[in-house]
């Protein structure tokens, strides 16, 4: 495979030399910024980068280049600067010019030498650095597309909350460090890492592989490893699979309620989102815009609402899929986790046209700071996927796709979630049963048997109401989360049971119930 824009040989740049471009050019040695910790450079040597091509006072722009780049915070208290030799060297002028340039920054309190040591940024210039890098910022210099003030970024996931009831976070407490880091111990060793090289864009074999023998029993969903692609989280698979399908004004059908980053990303790919509303069997196909050429969808576990998609609707999808040849994405991110009731086939598996991509993820089953998914791509779109993988990132990193694979391989993985699922399992009966019994009034919850939360409809409560129990509910410890139901008076709240111990349930649900007793009796003496 060729390798473009990178060089590992000699190159001149600027009139400077640039002898390893990956880690001496101008371009890392200007991604430092302000640090205040001056221990952690102490004794870092940078290449930097100065330009003297057509100029004549040598020592002098040497001298204000590395000065500039002190006051900006491209060099950073505390940092070595190259030695006078090394410098010269690079940029092909005798030493004395180098030294001179360095003695006017010494002199003018920009540097410290220290004999035997070499010549250092000083810590002078710790406040002034932020200062002028905030000048340097104007915020509004440069236009950007219009559809980037319409999208936002999520609030912070840290925890925040001691009762911690937020939806499709995983109990982080339960990843199996230790065999994580055999596994990646061992990928680290493994001749491909070592040997450096770029990888196939589709991924690593053996963890296409050992995905394929994985949903292929799991989920019965058909495919061999030459039909994945491994990628950075479901986000990129469904960017990916819009870049290749959508022109600029296409047409995407989402779900309403439904899963908001993916309608934010085909929106900035300058799609058309039309939200299509949900029963309680799924996507009401016959609300599909005639002229969607790709539908967007969660049928084993709709998001935010929890049913699953039922099987005359699956059938329904494909068949007006068929008809208007469009693609369906399914997003099949938790259900893994299956808790009672008879799994429903896959669209792939249903689909006999090729035209149903399956997304799948280990955000759930692992840990979401992994960013490891995959999808399972028709024929007709493999070529182009590849591609667009390619030209979007190249690949994943391999060193996780190593460990990974041997960690399905040896059968951690299926070890795994089942130890989960027997967690969760207790967590999810002890949530639906609280709210059965004690939110009976206020709450209606919606059927489901999979994932890693319950969602309840609000019998009376309005998207206000909910909203101001949620953030009182905050102030007590407790997070939860509420849902818009578009179009519809009242609302819901989604309460994930993968981020919140077992032991703490009932008093989580004891607090959230004076928050709704709190609201609603306010509510009726207002009234
Ligand atoms: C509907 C849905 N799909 C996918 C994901 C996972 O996304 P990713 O694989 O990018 O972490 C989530 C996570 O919350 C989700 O709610």
């Amino acid at each position: 495979m060729p390798i473009h824009g990178f060089s590992a040989s000699p190159i001149l740049v600027h009139g400077a030399i640039h002898k390893a471009a990956k880690w001496q050019d101008g371009t890392l040695a200007f991604e430092h910024g302000c640090q205040s910790n001056p221990k952690q450079s102490e004794f870092v040597t940078l290449a930097f980068h100065v330009s003297l091509v057509g100029r004549d006072d040598l020592s002098g722009e040497i001298y204000r280049q590395i000065r500039q780049a002190i006051l900006d915070g491209r060099l950073r208290p505390g940092e070595r600067l190259s030695a006078t030799r090394e410098l010269a060297a690079a940029l092909t002028v005798a030493r004395s010019t180098v030294a001179i340039a360095y003695e006017t920054l010494v002199a003018e309190g920009f540097a410290t030498s220290r004999a035997g040591a070499g010549t250092f940024v000083s810590h002078q210039h710790e406040a002034r650095c932020a200062a002028s890098k905030a000048r340097r910022s104007t915020p509004r210099a440069i236009r950007v597309r219009e559809v980037w003030e319409t999208i936002s970024l999520p609030p912070s996931l840290r925890r925040a909350a001691h009762y911690d009831f937020r939806a499709g976070l995983p109990d982080a407490s339960l990843f199996p460090h230790r065999t994580w880091r055999r596994v990646v111990a061992h990928a680290l060793r493994s001749s491909e890492v070592a040997a450096g090289l770029y990888e196939n864009p589709a991924g690593d074999p053996d963890l296409r592989a050992a995905i394929a023998r994985h949903i292929g029993i799991s989920r019965s969903v058909s495919g061999s490893s030459d039909d994945i692609i491994v990628t950075n989280g479901t986000q990129q698979a469904l960017d990916i699979i819009a870049r290749v399908l959508l022109e600029p004004g296409d047409v995407v059908a989402v779900e309403k309620p439904g899963y908001l980053p993916p309608k934010d990303l085909f929106k900035a790919l300058g799609a058309r989102v039309v939200g299509v509303p949900v029963d309680n069997e799924g996507l009401v196909v016959e609300a599909l815009p005639a002229d969607a050429r790709m539908v967007y969808v969660t049928p084993s576990h709709q998001f935010p609402l929890g049913m699953a998609m039922s099987l005359p609707r699956r059938r329904a999808l494909l068949a007006w899929a068929e008809r208007r040849n469009a693609v369906v994405v399914e997003d099949d991110y938790d259900s893994e986790f299956r808790f009672g009731g008879r799994p429903l086939e896959p669209l792939q598996t249903l689909d006999t046209t090729g035209r149903v991509v399956y997304v799948g993820t280990f955000s759930k089953t692992l840990l979401p700071t992994l960013r490891l998914a995959f999808m399972v791509v028709p024929p007709s779109l493999r070529a182009a996927t590849l591609k667009a993988k390619f030209v979007t990132d190249w690949h994943t990193a391999t060193i996780a796709q190593h460990a990974l694979a041997r960690f399905i391989d040896e059968g951690a993985f299926a070890r795994h979630i089942r130890k989960l699922s027997r967690i969760y399992s207790e967590r999810r009966e002890m949530l639906t049963a609280g709210i059965r019994s004690n939110f009976g009034d206020c709450l209606r919850l919606i059927p489901s048997s999979t994932g890693l939360h319950i969602a309840a409809y609000a019998r009376t409560a309005s998207l206000g109401d909910i909203e101001a129990i949620a953030s009182r509910a905050f102030d007590l410890g407790v997070a939860i989360q509420s849902f818009p139901l578009e179009g519809k008076p009242q609302a819901g709240i989604m309460l994930g049971y993968g981020a919140i111990e077992t032991a703490q349930i009932a008093e989580g649900l004891r607090r959230l119930r004076s928050c709704f007793n709190e609201r609603l009796s306010r509510r009726s003496k207002a009234a």
